[in-house]
């Protein structure tokens, strides 16, 4: 079924965008477990690409759908790995910027006429904005409890 150019365009600036949270998040996971040894919030990260992975799947059969072409690109450069509080903060700003693009996409699928594009990006807007809420938790008991909250972060969930 041929898509509209303009939904096939922002479904693929939504797909770069993942691609850059998975090499982001999987960066952060190695070093947060290997360089830090916060095993807990290594896991934490790794969680989190699996959905925004799962994310780049849906994204790309959707292109695939309307006729498109699935874009490689990454969007922009991702977060550099740093202690836990820059690396959750860097995060936090990427799903927000995730956020904002979705809500831009959702308003353009709807002008597009394209209500199962616009479903699919409900559906990753809901993720992202869980992901970013995760995120604000931890960085808020990083902030109120600092060092003795991290040792939680040692050990992986039982
Ligand atoms: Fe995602
Ligand atoms: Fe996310």
């Amino acid at each position: 079924m041929k898509g509209s150019d303009k939904v096939i365009e922002i479904l693929n600036e939504v797909l770069a965008a993942e691609i850059l949270a998975i090499i982001q998040y999987e960066s952060h996971h190695y070093h947060a477990e290997e360089t830090l040894a916060l095993k807990r919030l290594g896991e934490m990260f790794h969680e989190t690409s699996e959905k925004e992975m799962k994310h780049m799947e849906d994204l790309s059969e959707r292109i695939h759908f309307l006729e498109g072409l699935p874009t490689t690109k990454l969007l922009g450069k991702p977060a550099p790995v740093g202690d836990a509080k820059a690396m959750v903060e860097a995060n936090i700003e990427l799903e927000y910027d995730a956020i904002k693009r979705l809500n831009r996409g959702i308003k353009l699928c709807c002008d597009e006429g394209d209500n199962g594009s616009r479903a699919l990006l409900e559906s990753i807007l809901k993720d992202e904005e869980d992901h970013a809420d995760e995120f604000e938790d931890v960085r808020d008991l990083i902030d109120s409890l600092g060092k003795h909250y991290l040792a939680t972060l040692v050990e992986k969930k039982p």
